[in-house]
């Protein structure tokens, strides 16, 4: 009896520690993706350039309950977009199809605040 309670313990103990390793964003790996795909040519984290900012970009988002399924849609698909001149053009596609990749910088996108 003592001896299955530990062991559950243990499991629990294990599975939070994955969970928690699964949540953490990996800032730096986010901001490489944008910098090697240009991203920042348009976008800047905290002002808006020809495109929005960010963090803007992060608020309505969230304000419409898009997750990162809906960002990564968008990064990848090349929506038509139009830019703050008035021009519209399609959007960049990330040069990447890593889910892993595109995840974190869906959920550090969002994050942003
Ligand atoms: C040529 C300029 C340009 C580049 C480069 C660019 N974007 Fe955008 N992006 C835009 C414009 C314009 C919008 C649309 C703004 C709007 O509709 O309000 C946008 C919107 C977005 C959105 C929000 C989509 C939505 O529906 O609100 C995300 C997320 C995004 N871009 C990510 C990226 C990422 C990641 C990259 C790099 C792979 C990137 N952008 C590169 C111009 C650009």
């Amino acid at each position: 009896m003592r001896c299955s309670f530990l062991v559950a313990g243990l499991v629990a103990t294990f599975m939070a520690g994955s969970a928690c390793a699964q949540a953490e964003l990996d800032t730096e790996a986010a901001e490489k993706l944008l910098k090697r795909n240009d991203c920042f040519k348009c976008h800047a984290i905290d002002k808006d350039k020809r495109a929005p900012a960010y963090k803007k970009v992060a608020a309505r988002l969230r304000a419409r309950s898009y997750g990162v399924d809906y960002v990564i849609k968008h990064v990848t698909t090349g929506p038509t977009v139009r830019l703050e001149d008035g021009t519209e053009e399609q959007h960049r596609v990330i040069d990447t199809t890593d889910r892993a990749e595109l995840e974190n910088l869906a959920r550090w996108l969002l994050a942003l605040k």
